[in-house]
């Protein structure tokens, strides 16, 4: 790795702050955009730009279908169908979506549970507060260890029949832990929970395979792995379409 060669990429780095060269540490809050990324915007915005799917002419044709191409690519990256993946603005309006797609479904009923991490982003906490408020979930906590990670046999004990959400974060932005949430999504289903994850800090670094997970719901940032400001994901499962697609859809 070429590190000089890299910060060519970024043309923000051949800015000088106070006569000093950049050094950007904030990536895990947004990342700085490479001259890639920012040419094909600037592409899309001069050579193509057009209603995706609701145009008959040509340019709204090749919107469409760079559009729907691009789905397919995010797809193959976390190994999900090009139909499961969704645009979002970003991680927190992921998360969103799935909360108003459940609770407009009605799916929770006063006397569930929604189990969560005391390791959660405020993104993957203030929505389900959110549902707390209107009485239709409990939220309950699972502790973390001495060492920042995830205490596993409280969480076998914080779930239960009640629990209708396991909502989680693959990689903490606050402790840095790693969940393993093969092993979480497997005890969720057991139970026939949900199961979430908020990826916003795993996809930008490691291979994420939803195969492998088996989540109902993933969610991750484009903002923070290179791409525009205002681009987020969220991966539903198609299984669970059937069940909450409309919405979902609509949301995101
Ligand atoms: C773990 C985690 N989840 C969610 C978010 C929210 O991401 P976004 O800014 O894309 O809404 C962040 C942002 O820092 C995060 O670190």
């Amino acid at each position: 790795m070429n590190p000089t060669q890299i910060r060519l990429d970024f043309p923000l780095l051949q800015r000088e702050i106070e006569g000093k060269p950049i050094t950007y540490l904030d990536s895990a809050a947004t990342s700085l955009k490479p001259v890639q990324v920012i040419d094909a915007v600037s592409r899309y915005y001069s050579e193509t730009t057009a209603n995706v799917h609701r145009g008959i002419h040509k340019l709204s044709e090749q919107a469409s279908e760079e559009f729907e191409k691009s789905h397919e690519v995010i797809g193959k990256f976390i190994n999900a169908k090009k139909e499961e993946v969704f645009y979002t603005k970003n991680a927190t309006e992921s998360i969103n979506a799935v909360m108003y797609s459940l609770l407009t479904n009605d799916f929770f009923q006063s006397g569930d549970e929604i189990v969560l991490s005391k390791m959660e982003h405020h993104a993957n906490l203030v929505p389900w507060q959110f549902v707390e408020k209107k009485g239709k979930a409990k939220l309950v906590f699972v502790d973390l260890k001495e060492d920042f990670t995830l205490n596993m046999d409280d969480l076998q004990e914080k779930i239960s029949s009640k629990t209708k959400l396991v909502a989680m974060a693959h990689t903490s932005n606050t402790v840095a832990s790693i969940n393993d949430v093969q092993k979480i999504g497997k005890i969720a289903h057991d139970y026939n929970a949900l199961f979430l994850v908020d990826a916003a800090q795993s996809v930008p670094h490691f291979k994420v395979d939803v195969k492998k997970i088996k989540p109902d719901f993933l969610d991750f940032s484009g903002h923070k792995m290179l791409g525009p400001t205002g681009t987020g994901v969220l991966y539903a499962q198609k299984n669970d379409w059937k069940k909450w697609s409309h919405s979902c859809m609509a949301a995101a």
